[in-house]
């Protein structure tokens, strides 16, 4: 099989990003364009604001991953894009643009799910290695700002399924993350700012009681009647708005409000603030409540996968998404996956967070099967992965 040069491109949040990789194996340049300086008043992501950022950085950022591959247009096999999930309005740039190159170059477009992208940024990694022996089964933990879902992934016949046995019911984990960041006054975007901080705080400080799941996830219904055949096998949900709730509550019981105030204030004005910047604004109060909440939520996340990989007897573990950056995180996983004799994977810090080469090597396999997307295809905010 000749090599094949896939241009990927995303949009689907807050970066716009494009790559070319070989094979689904080389990545050949990786170019991230974040839009946090543009979010970061607001505490949050704004969509229309996401939308028009993507639209002005589409053009120099596909063509900075192309001078950086020394690539020309002509010399990619194929252009991929995110087709969902994420906002409808960002999808759309990288979709009209990705649609735009495709037919003014008469090369063939793949759609791309983004939970998918996240899982092949292992892939194409562990490949780039050299390791070309994995395990299968394999379970995916995808934990990013969106999502804490859990996935069975199996290749056949060259191409890839993916059975969801786990999700949150509420919050993603990074979504926490974010919510906590800004209830205490941190700023946006949350994890990578509590991943720093959180060293610096004790872990046992306070107590939250572990998330409760009760009832049946309604979304697990269909047409009606509980879907089968996974109906009577376990499954592994998550649920993060609890522990952010149980910080709320802390904050007004230990009158912190004026402190958060302060500290909000004070970062507000500081464009790109250094751990020292935060730590000086942070006492012991505030830094033991991050410390612990961090611990809480690794926990969890690391508690229910483990417990899930047990029950599928799955031979291998991914995590990935941008809370698969975190240091805590990692380390836990490491430590736990390696008592119970899990391999564990996780992609390098610059590809656990959004990019485009995760989507350019989740497109080989499709390419490879000539599964081209039809130019009327459009984005779906809620694409689901099978
Ligand atoms: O995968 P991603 O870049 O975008 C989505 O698909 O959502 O994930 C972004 C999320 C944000 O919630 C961010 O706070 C979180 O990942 N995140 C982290 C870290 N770096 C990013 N969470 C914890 N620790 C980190 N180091
Ligand atoms: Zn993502």
């Amino acid at each position: 099989m000749p090599d094949a040069y896939i241009l990927g491109i995303e949009s689907s949040c807050d970066e716009t990003a494009a790559a070319v990789v070989r094979s689904g194996e080389q990545l050949i340049s990786n170019i991230v364009a974040s839009q946090i300086a543009t979010h970061q008043p607001y505490g949050g992501v704004v969509p229309e604001l996401a939308s028009r950022e993507h639209l002005r950085a589409i053009v120099p950022v596909v063509r900075q991953a192309l001078a950086e591959a020394n690539h020309t247009y002509d010399a990619v096999d194929a252009i991929a894009v995110t087709q969902g999930p994420g906002l409808a309005g960002a999808l759309l740039v990288g979709i009209s643009y990705a649609k735009a190159l495709a037919f003014a170059l008469d090369k063939p477009l793949i759609a791309v799910n983004h939970l998918e992208g996240h899982i092949h940024a292992v892939l194409l990694e562990e490949r780039q290695k050299g390791n070309r022996e994995l395990q299968f089964p394999v379970q995916a933990l995808v934990v990013s700002g969106g999502h804490t879902h859990l996935y069975l992934a199996e290749e056949k016949d060259g191409g890839w399924t993916y059975e969801n046995i786990g999700h949150t019911r509420d919050d993603a984990a990074g979504e926490a993350f974010d919510k906590v960041a800004k209830l205490l006054g941190l700023g946006y975007p949350g994890g990578p700012v509590i991943d720093r901080l959180a060293p610096h705080g004790d872990p046992k400080a306070v107590r939250f009681p572990p998330a409760q799941i009760k009832h049946r996830d309604r979304r697990d219904r269909h047409d009606g009647r509980d879907l089968s055949p996974d109906d009577d096998q376990p499954r592994f949900d998550f649920s993060y708005s609890g522990i952010k709730t149980a910080i709320l509550r802390y904050v007004e019981a230990h009158e912190m409000a004026a402190s958060i105030a302060a500290r909000r204030n004070a970062l507000a004005g500081m464009a790109k603030p250094k751990l020292e910047d935060y730590l000086g604004h942070c006492d012991k109060q505030c830094l033991d409540l991050v410390a612990s909440f961090q611990r809480a939520v690794v926990h969890d996340l690391v508690e229910k996968t483990l417990a899930a990989a047990a029950a599928y007897d799955v031979a291998a573990l991914f995590v990935t998404g941008g809370v698969a950056a975190n240091n805590e995180l990692r380390q836990t996983f490491e430590r736990e996956g390696a008592r119970q004799g899990l391999p564990v994977y996780f992609p390098s810090r610059p590809l656990s967070t959004d990019n485009a080469a995760m989507i350019a090597a989740a497109a080989y396999p499709k390419f490879l099967a000539r599964d081209f997307a039809p130019m009327d295809f459009s984005a779906e905010a809620g694409l689901v992965l099978r």
